[in-house]
């Protein structure tokens, strides 16, 4: 085997994955690997894979095949969720994979990468419970403005369609401490955002109930660091949105102003089926309840179309339920059967793809004309902006305003990673776009 000097990673699904991602990059580094941009100049390949949806998993086959027909000497690993929903399935299927990380093994990533190396078979590390060490682990982001930081890992809800339970094991919320401290540490570093994220983060704490300690709490105890002018969190159930949490985000000046609220279906029918644990009425007045609280805030959802035997009436519902509650930003998924899933073994996924489409569709425009008419009205209006970085066209800057909406402005690159008033002069799709005052 010749020398190791490279590797390239690509990450796959969501905020966690990432962050997974720069705790994998951070020890690879510290092992005196440089990072790539391209698999042709790597000597090891990860990919640190989704399994939410099959077109998640596909991209990752895809490129396993890819991978099949022309290896050359290069080591390829498999990390994250596919390598804990499928085990060994992908080592047997596909021989020229040398390696599997699952999701509470981050820390080994090392590790297994040497004994791959001596004993030249395929390995793998795949453990359902929390890996302790990663409690007080730092990773090195690329980005320098703002970061995410793991406070809870795990889900121990049972929606029916969801494989999360399975490629992460339950809910272990991280000490306090530990996350105050990374916190304090970013902050030093200069950084003015911080992401808290989970599977659910207002499970926070729940699982240690001898320390009274709970997800506003700490919201609390994060408010008071210096120089950290952001804070959000990502991503919630509906049913642990509480009133402490609503009353969180009025009061704490750095807690920004949005709520990921994922519905997922209007219709009772649906819910039930997909063991939201909550009805349509119930959410409606939580989010009502939010909005009579913190009147700017605005809120998110994500949403599933086409579950089995959802019906047209069904649809209906969700869709008057988006429209009256004008989500702020959405994400609509067509349903995907996951494998040993509730709903997978069921039921039959007797929604055609079409109709699936055809649904998924008709919110999409939906909420494009909601988003027109919310971003016109916001014409003339003055928001502050968090300067991220310069837009892809490399002409304007671009950042976000405390209510998550992204916003393009001209300005010297010396506004970067600071906080500017923009006033905002018109849109295009679900961008605003603003000018300096
Ligand atoms: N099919 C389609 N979408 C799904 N999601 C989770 N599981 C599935 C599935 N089996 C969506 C949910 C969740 C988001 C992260 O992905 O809307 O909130
Ligand atoms: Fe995908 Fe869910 Fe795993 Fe994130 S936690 S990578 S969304 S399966």
């Amino acid at each position: 085997m010749k020398d190791l000097n490279t590797f390239y990673i690509r990450t796959y699904g969501c905020q966690m994955n990432e962050l997974d991602s720069e705790i994998l990059i951070t020890q690879l580094k510290a092992r005196n690997l440089a990072q790539v941009e391209t698999e042709t100049e790597a000597d090891i390949i990860l990919l640190n894979t989704c399994s939410i949806r099959d077109l998640a998993e596909k991209k990752v086959l895809g490129k396993l095949y890819e991978y099949k027909k022309d290896k050359k000497d290069k080591i390829i690993g498999i990390c994250g969720c596919m390598a804990m929903s499928q085990k060994e399935t992908l080592l047997k299927k596909f021989p020229h994979l040398d390696f599997l990380i699952g999701t509470n093994n981050l820390l080994d990533i090392t590790k297994v990468l040497d004994d791959f190396l001596s004993k030249n078979t395929q390995m793998k590390k795949l453990d359902i419970d929390y890996e302790k060490e990663l409690e007080n682990f730092y990773a090195t982001r690329d980005n320098k403005i703002k970061a995410s930081i793991a406070i809870i890992r795990g889900c121990n809800n049972h929606c029916s369609y969801c494989i999360v339970p399975q490629t992460r094991g339950k809910e272990v919320s991280r000490d306090s401490k530990s996350i105050i401290n990374e916190a304090k540490y970013l902050a030093n570093l200069g950084y003015k955002e911080i992401t808290l994220l989970g599977q659910n983060v207002n499970s926070y704490g729940l699982d240690k109930p001898d320390q009274n300690y709970l997800f506003p709490d700490l919201l609390y105890d994060l408010n008071k660091i210096d120089n950290i002018d952001r804070i959000r969190f990502m991503t919630s159930h509906p049913k642990d949105i509480t009133k402490d949490l609503m009353y969180a985000i009025r009061d704490l000046d750095k807690l920004c102003e949005f709520v990921h609220f994922p519905v997922q279906s209007g219709s009772n029918k649906v819910l039930k089926e997909m063991r939201r644990s909550y009805s349509a009425e119930e959410y409606l007045e939580k989010v009502n309840l939010l909005k009579s609280i913190t009147p700017n805030a605005t809120i998110g959802t994500d949403i599933i179309v086409g579950f089995p035997n959802e019906t047209d009436e069904d649809f209906e519902k969700t869709y008057k339920l988006f429209e009256l509650i004008e989500y702020d930003t959405a994400f609509i998924f067509a349903y995907s059967p996951r494998q040993k899933t509730y709903a997978a073994r069921k039921f039959e996924d007797n929604i055609s793809n079409e109709i699936k489409q055809k649904r998924l569709q008709k919110l999409l425009k939906l909420f494009h004309s909601i988003l027109e008419k919310k971003y016109k009205a916001l014409i003339g209006s003055k928001k502050e902006v968090l300067v991220e970085s310069l837009n892809k066209d490399g002409i304007y800057l671009k950042g976000r305003t405390r209510e998550f909406e992204k916003v393009i402005f001209k300005g010297d690159k010396s506004l970067i990673g600071k906080l500017q008033i923009v006033e905002i002069t018109g849109f295009s799709y679900q961008t605003l776009k603003g000018k300096v005052i």
